[in-house]
């Protein structure tokens, strides 16, 4: 199969791509490289450096690869970005998703497998959180994932383009981004690994639905041939507090370190724990990684590239 991976140089996106490859389909990224680095481009993958904001460029991409799905992982990710900044966050998410739904739907693409978050729930209404419950997001970020499946949906109402809407819980794993914007895991391992003091934001109790990466990249596997025209959790439906974390992180590490506590941040929901009923039926997907297994290997992986 021909695959479009944007966002191919990113976290999840160059550990689809990985996979995807492995599976000999012919695979191509598209990234602007703002979070993506050059060294999770798989060599096998023929690479566009191009922004998804360049209406002009992307629709060229998509006539030249000739794509039969198109896996969309090109994003602003960051949270708090999005809240000082809003308009660029919707830009980069919106405008830059109906580009890509554009050029699918010129290039008559099969398939659009698209990357949404649970942040579209906000505070949920009950837990676990199925697809049933009620999406109000708190963040922009949030209203850009939301408003982004509509556009996801709507294109493919009037084009026929099939799709699967994937919302992930909180990822983790190898490659995630450790500065700034990084995930909590992917912070606190880096802090611990150059033994500087971790923070957490609140009193830690908050609870998070903890993913490794390759379980999500078995769910965009998936996502290939099932799960069309759904909109899907993709999750472990287990609840960790970053307290918890800590924990096994101290184990995992074998350290045991000092972190502080500071104010909780705007935008941060309290628990989020996500139920992944669908994905197991439609799908046919289970998480297979435990947060120990997780945990280990992308401890290793920091470790290691400190060792370079
Ligand atoms: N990491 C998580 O916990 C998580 C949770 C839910 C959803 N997601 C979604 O998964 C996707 C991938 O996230 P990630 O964690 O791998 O982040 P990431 O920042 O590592 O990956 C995003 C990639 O998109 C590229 N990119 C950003 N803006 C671009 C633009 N304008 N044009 C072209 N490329 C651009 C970046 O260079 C980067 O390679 C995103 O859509 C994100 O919203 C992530």
């Amino acid at each position: 199969m021909n695959i479009i991976v944007t966002g191919g140089a990113g976290f999840i996106g160059s550990n689809i791509v990985d996979e995807l490859v492995k599976m000999n389909h012919n695979v191509a990224i598209v990234d602007n490289l703002s979070t993506g680095k050059v060294e999770n481009i798989n060599v096998k993958a023929k690479f566009y450096k191009v922004d998804i904001r360049d209406t002009k460029k992307i629709i060229e991409i998509f006539n030249d690869f000739k794509p039969d799905v198109c896996i969309h992982h090109a994003a602003q990710i960051d949270i708090q970005t999005s809240i000082k900044n809003p308009k660029f966050d919707a830009v980069v998410n919106i405008i830059g998703t109906i580009n890509i739904l554009e050029a699918c739907k010129i290039n008559k693409v099969r398939k659009i497998i698209y990357a949404s978050s649970a942040s579209v729930y906000g505070n949920p209404e009950y837990l676990p959180i199925d697809e049933k419950n009620k999406t109000n997001p708190i963040s922009y970020y949030g209203i850009s994932k939301l408003t982004s499946e509509y556009y996801v949906k709507v294109f493919s109402k009037f084009y026929g383009i099939k799709f699967t809407i994937l919302r992930y819980a909180n990822v983790y794993g190898i490659r995630q981004a450790f500065k700034g914007e990084g995930g909590v895991i992917a912070i606190f391992l880096n802090k611990i690994i150059k033994k500087e003091i971790p923070v957490i934001y609140g009193d830690g109790e908050q609870t998070r639905d903890f993913i490794y990466v390759k379980d999500i990249v078995n769910a965009n596997v998936a996502a290939l041939t099932k799960g069309n025209n759904e909109t899907i959790n993709i999750s472990t439906n287990n609840k960790i507090s970053i307290n918890e974390l800590v924990k096994y992180m101290r184990n995992i590490s074998k350290r045991n370190f000092n972190y502080i506590y500071k104010n909780k941040r705007d935008g941060d929901i309290m628990h989020s724990y996500i139920e992944n009923e669908k994905a197991k039926k439609l799908l046919d997907w289970m998480p297979m990684y435990s947060i120990e297994e997780g945990l280990k290997a992308t401890y290793e992986y920091y470790k290691n590239l400190y060792n370079k």
